[in-house]
């Protein structure tokens, strides 16, 4: 099938990249030229486990092409992705303005029949809103091509953006056009051959599913996060009551990691906009879900504020390691990530810092800008060297099982504060540690 995607972001370079890995003619449009320029040399704008190798072979095997040009790019698939930014407006709302644009272009420029697939996270209604602006842009010049809206959220996680694509546990298709249903359910075949996991609902209950299931997994760190608070002022530890309740089945241990807060691209924006929809569409105060953006603020302070507690309040002219800075490991994203709170919690109480991170340092030093107040080295080690502690804020894999030893001799004092709770707090005091954790 002929394919266009409209936004080459993450989800969209990916969802691309899978829809020709499979055999599927594929086209990626950016407004970015900077981003197709990279694309088009071979590079790769992002970092995405898997994603490189997957990219140059598709672009080798002539179905994977990258453009600017609008025109060339409404032409070509007959399935048109919109996977644009949907970033927070001021209020909380998501930011409509880009998917909007998408739309227009499409109907300002389509000359046959088009399913237009609104692949980015959507308030409820907004597939109403794509139709209409579509439906503007023919009257605008008198044609009245055929179309279709469709919503199709996407469910990929970072850091395993390709194998979801590739192995999605359900795939979301809302529209009541049967042509485009069954345009959709072709499409996603090969993704699906081991059973069917595509759901068919209507249009605004595939919209309401996307903010359901990410409103659903901030909840759950939320509410760990606040156990995890109350654990250690009542000496429990928090890791335990995590195995004590995600046995229970109707439980299960996905997502009950507590640590120092969420962030990405994703949970927090979307939160904020579930919450600003149920307040402005329907008169509804979602107070489950305005606990849990509250307590993530909270959270994202609180190795500041341990820090702060452990040095009796005083930060000033003190110097910390910070091992990672992604919001979330094998991902060099830093949109919203609690590394950030940290830093500047940190530089506001007068420290310094020196920071490693695999993938995200690029990115952080062009969202924090160029302060000499924070360093960036290579190896994780190098971070340690004449620092008062050593704070763990992304669980990179490669921090789970680091030589203590050499840490203990390079830090100025043998300080561990996990955000993560990589350690074993027994095992980590045995070696001479004070160790600080979440919840333990
Ligand atoms: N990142 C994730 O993990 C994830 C997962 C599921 C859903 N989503 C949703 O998918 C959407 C995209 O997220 P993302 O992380 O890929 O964003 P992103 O910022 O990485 O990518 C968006 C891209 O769209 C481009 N763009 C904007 N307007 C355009 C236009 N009119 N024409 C062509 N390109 C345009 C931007 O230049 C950018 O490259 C959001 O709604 C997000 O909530 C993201």
């Amino acid at each position: 099938m002929k394919v266009t995607v409209v936004g080459t972001g993450y989800v969209g370079l990916v969802s691309g990249t899978c829809l020709a890995e499979v055999g599927n003619d594929v086209l990626c449009l950016d407004v970015d030229p900077n981003k197709i320029r990279i694309l088009e040399e071979g590079g790769i704008p992002i970092f995405e486990p898997g994603l490189k190798e997957m990219v140059a072979r598709n672009v080798a095997a002539g179905r994977l092409r990258f453009t600017t040009d609008v025109e060339r790019a409404v032409h070509h698939g007959t399935i048109q992705f919109i996977a644009v930014g949907t970033p927070p407006d001021e209020d909380g709302s998501a930011d409509m303005q880009y998917v909007l644009a998408a739309a227009r272009s499409i109907g300002r420029l389509m000359t046959d029949y088009k399913v237009v697939v609104d692949k980015s996270t959507v308030p409820v209604g907004t597939a109403d809103r794509v139709q209409a602006a579509i439906a503007e842009e023919l009257a605008l010049r008198g044609a009245n091509t055929p179309y279709a809206v469709v919503s199709n959220p996407e469910f990929l996680k970072e850091g395993a953006a390709v194998e979801d694509f590739m192995r999605p546990d359900r795939i979301v298709v809302g529209a009541s056009d049967q042509q485009a249903i069954h345009l959709m359910r072709a499409l996603y075949a090969p993704f699906q051959r081991n059973h069917e996991r595509l759901i068919v609902t209507d249009v605004r209950s595939a919209e309401l599913i996307k903010y359901a299931a990410n409103a659903m997994l901030a909840t759950r760190i939320s509410f760990m996060n606040e156990l995890a608070n109350l654990a250690e002022k009542l000496g429990a530890d928090i890791e335990m009551v995590r195995q004590g309740i995600g046995s229970d089945p109707r439980i299960g241990y996905h997502f009950l990691y507590p640590g120092c807060g969420y962030g990405g691209s994703c949970f927090p924006k979307d939160v904020k906009a579930l919450i600003h929809t149920a307040a402005t569409e329907a008169g509804l105060d979602l107070q489950v879900l305005k606990a849990v953006e509250q307590a993530n603020e909270a959270q994202k302070h609180v190795l500041g504020n341990k820090l702060r507690q452990r040095f009796d309040g005083n930060l000033q002219g003190r110097h910390f390691a910070l091992w990672g800075l992604a919001f979330k490991p094998n991902t060099d994203d830093m949109r919203e990530a609690p590394s950030l709170a940290l830093i500047r919690d940190l530089l506001a109480a007068g420290a310094t810092v020196t920071a490693h991170d695999p993938e995200a340092m690029r990115e952080a030093r062009r969202v924090l800008g160029d302060d000499p107040r924070v360093r960036y080295v290579d190896q994780q080690n190098d971070a340690l060297d004449g620092a008062d502690a050593l704070v763990i804020v992304t669980e990179w894999k490669a921090f789970r099982s680091p030589d203590f030893d050499l840490i203990k001799e390079r830090l100025r004092q043998p300080l561990i504060v996990d955000g993560r709770n990589l350690y074993d707090p027994v095992f980590v005091r045995g070696m001479g540690f004070e160790y600080l954790a979440i919840g333990r």
